[in-house]
């Protein structure tokens, strides 16, 4: 399990997050055993490095620090200054996971930047990799990875002979799609995985009676009818598949004993194809609580039961691991 560090810093996206809370987390963290720590130029404009590298003073030596570039800041001078930044931030002298934090191509930049220029005339996948892998040989970076990336786009990437240490992708029982394809690709190719969004940002942990309750930061993807506000995906969504499959999960941690969130922890952990599941942590009690699923070990049955009970609706949203977008104008491929 790793610490998911975007809330870090505070920010629009999960509002204010003091670094009490944060240097509590991250050194209960490091007791615990946790080793990796999940965070990127673009949490909080900078302010999840930031906190995340005060909190991890004097015990950085004893983590793995994963960093993302956003797409848009991949040309090879840009990225080169990008990183040092994210260096500082953190206050050391190498990221040991490197990631571009999302394919690069117009679609995907035009979220992270507003500069028409970039958007129109998008930074190369080969200078950026290339880039990418000077920085390695000089020792700023410890590994090369990607986010969000789908097989056409990793193929291009190891065609330039770069070695991919990992891919980090959604992945929770009410997002599946990267079974499909994804995974038994990377599989195959020895690229390790790190699945994010395991709790659903909540919903896998939360007790609520209709989606109505939810935030609407949180019914955006794709599960959501495109009538909920601030969704772009244009879809019509799967509701009523998504709440059958959430009421048969919850049904299921009654019958065990097994909190909900515990469950939906645990059964992303048992998956051996995925090397590392990311918990996004805000408090210790949200990590104690996330930290117990590392203790609990799932029989095959259960599994079964889980995966027959999320079968329907991933069939439904289908082998695309881009939720946020429309299958029509995705950014995986
Ligand atoms: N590569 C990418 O494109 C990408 C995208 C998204 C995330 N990530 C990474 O993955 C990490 C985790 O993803 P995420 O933060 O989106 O989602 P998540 O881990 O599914 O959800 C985390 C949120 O759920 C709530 N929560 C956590 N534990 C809980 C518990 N035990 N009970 C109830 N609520 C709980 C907290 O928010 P509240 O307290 O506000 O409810 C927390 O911030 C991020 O921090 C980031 O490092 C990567």
């Amino acid at each position: 399990m790793g610490l998911g560090t975007w809330s870090f810093g505070g920010g629009e996206y999960w509002g204010p997050q003091s670094q009490a809370d944060v240097d509590q987390v991250v050194g209960r963290a490091i007791e615990l055993g946790l080793t990796y720590f999940d965070t990127a130029e673009m949490y909080n404009a900078g302010a999840s490095e930031t906190s995340l590298g005060l909190a991890l003073r004097g015990r950085r030596d004893h983590v793995i620090i994963g960093s993302k570039v956003s797409p848009a800041n991949t040309a090879p001078a840009v990225l080169r200054e990008h990183c040092e930044a994210s260096l500082r931030r953190l206050q050391t002298d190498r990221i040991d996971l490197y990631m571009v934090h999302w394919p690069i191509h117009a679609d995907s930049i035009r979220h992270f930047t507003k500069d028409e220029a970039v958007i129109r005339q998008p930074p190369t996948t080969r200078d950026a990799f290339l880039t990418l892998a000077a920085l390695q040989r000089e020792g700023k970076i410890r590994h090369i990875g990607v986010s969000n990336f789908g097989v056409k786009q990793l193929e291009e990437v190891l065609a330039l002979g770069v070695t991919l240490a990992v891919n980090e992708l959604p992945y929770n029982l009410l997002m599946r799609a990267i079974e499909a394809e994804i995974l038994p690709f990377c599989r195959a190719k020895g690229i390790g995985i790190i699945g994010y969004i395991t709790l659903m940002q909540g919903v896998l942990a939360g007790d609520f009676a209709s989606f109505d309750e939810l935030p609407p930061i949180r019914t955006r993807t794709r599960h959501f009818s495109r009538r909920r506000a601030g969704s772009r995906h244009g879809e019509t969504g799967f509701e009523v598949e998504t709440m059958a499959a959430l009421q048969a999960i919850r049904a299921i941690a009654r019958e065990e004993s097994v909190p909900l969130s515990d469950l939906a922890l645990a059964w992303a952990l048992a998956n051996p194809a995925v090397n590392c599941v990311l918990a996004g942590c805000r408090n210790l009690a949200q990590l104690e609580e996330n930290t117990r699923a590392l203790r609990i070990e799932l029989a095959d049955r259960t599994l079964g039961r889980l995966n027959t009970a999320t079968e329907d609706l991933r069939q439904k949203l289908g082998p695309n691991p881009d939720f946020y977008q429309g299958t029509s104008h995705t950014r995986i491929w």
